[in-house]
């Protein structure tokens, strides 16, 4: 078994969609929130996705980092026509009308080689023609959503299903529902949290990760094929899943590992997995350590400087450049900070987020603990072999 249902998580946000929770505000768009590799995406498909096409509503999912190189305006644009043009087939089918070249939905008329291609405003009419081809409401998820506001087509993709939705939803009638997931709460807040932002005042849900329940599901399964192993320790197991940042892969490879007649260990199983989680931990840790300390002082002054100030982070202004020179010893000029700022972005795999409107962030949340538990323990900032180059 690779898979947990989560049905019971899948009919809350269900009910909340469709605007049957008193003081919900899900109907205007739900904002969920988890670090990446937690079951974000598998619970999208796998739970949320089957459990509204239950309650007769046409999910378009759509995952913004399937393919990085795609700008997501057009991903979503893509995603959408496709959908539509599935509801048109079917609407052609039953008439025996026309080819699909073009085809009137609602009064409106589509051409239907170009939806792939459209802009932010056809995408909403192309919106409404699903919601009124399907004639049943419409879900859209996008995952990874925060991805949409790197890019100027991705912007005002965002700003087209804002209207789509304040047109077609009524406080009794939602016809179209928006859910957005990422993985990180910081950069999704950016489509929430300033009067500009499209879906300003709404607020951003964590997603719950996987918990004790999928423990005990699991040791259950061990507990039926390995009955020669007695009690299970689901408190152990469940520390070593916390240790594993909730990230089932990880958590069911090593499983996997202290499980099979070729392990190494003596005793319990459990502490052996407790003791891979550990050491995985760390090799994380080491991980960023090693990349920090490859960067070229700068660069460090800048994701330093990154890490410190959140969303407060603005790379060039005068506080930002008199920290810069302090780190580095050196006038730090805004042209040598943009240069740093490209080189970080330019790093495999990329160390920085910045969005069309050039506000900055650091890609990978896990950083932003690892930095805060290492200013806690006094260790900050890590100091790599190439501390000397602050002579250069
Ligand atoms: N409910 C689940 N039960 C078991 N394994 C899961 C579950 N959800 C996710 N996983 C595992 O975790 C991996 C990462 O999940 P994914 O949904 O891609 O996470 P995210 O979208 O949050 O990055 C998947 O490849 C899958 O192996
Ligand atoms: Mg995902």
């Amino acid at each position: 078994m690779r898979y947990y249902p989560r049905t019971q998580l899948a009919v809350e946000l269900a009910n909340a969609l469709q605007g049957k929770l008193a003081f919900s505000d899900a109907p205007n768009g739900l904002f969920l929130a988890a670090p990446r590799r937690t079951g974000k995406s598998t619970f999208l498909q796998s739970d949320l996705s089957p459990e509204l096409a239950r309650r007769q509503v046409v999910v378009v999912y759509v995952d913004l980092w399937a393919d990085q190189k795609r700008d997501p305006g057009s991903l979503i644009a893509e995603a959408v026509g496709r959908a539509l043009l599935q509801q048109l087939g079917v609407v052609a089918k039953a008439t025996k009308s026309a080819g699909l070249e073009s085809i009137t939905v609602g009064g409106l008329k589509i051409d239907t080689s170009k939806i792939g291609r459209v802009d932010g405003i056809t995408l909403a009419d192309a919106l409404r023609a699903l919601v009124d081809a399907a004639k049943q409401p419409v879900a859209l998820i996008i995952d990874e959503a925060q991805h949409a506001l790197t890019s100027e087509a991705g912007e005002s993709a965002m700003a087209a299903l804002k209207s789509a939705r304040d047109q077609l939803n009524r406080p009794d009638h939602i016809r179209l529902m928006l859910v957005m997931s990422g993985s990180d709460r910081d950069k999704l807040l950016r489509l929430v949290n300033t009067n500009a932002a499209p879906f300003y005042g709404s607020q951003i849900q964590r997603m719950p990760e996987l918990g004790p329940d999928f423990i005990a599901h699991i040791a259950g399964l061990i507990a039926n094929q390995r009955p020669d192993l007695g009690d299970i320790n689901q408190a152990t197991l469940y520390q070593a899943f916390v240790f594993f940042g909730q990230r089932p892969q990880f958590f069911m490879d090593a499983l996997g590992q202290v499980l099979s007649p070729l392990a190494t260990h003596d005793g319990r199983f459990e502490d052996a997995l407790l003791a891979q989680a550990t050491e995985r931990q760390r090799g994380d840790e080491a991980q960023m350590e090693s990349d920090y300390t490859a960067l070229k002082p700068l660069e460090q002054a800048v994701l330093w400087r990154m890490l410190e100030q959140g969303t407060r982070f603005r790379p060039y202004d005068a506080e930002a450049l008199l920290f810069y020179a302090d780190k580095t010893g050196e006038k730090i000029t805004v042209a040598k900070a943009q240069k740093a700022l490209e080189g970080l972005r330019a790093h495999q795999p990329s160390l920085i987020w910045k969005s069309a409107r050039s506000e900055y962030a650091v890609e990978d949340a896990a950083m932003l603990r690892w930095y805060a538990q290492r200013v806690a323990a006094g260790t900050w900032p890590p100091l790599g072999p190439q501390l000397d180059w602050l002579e250069d």
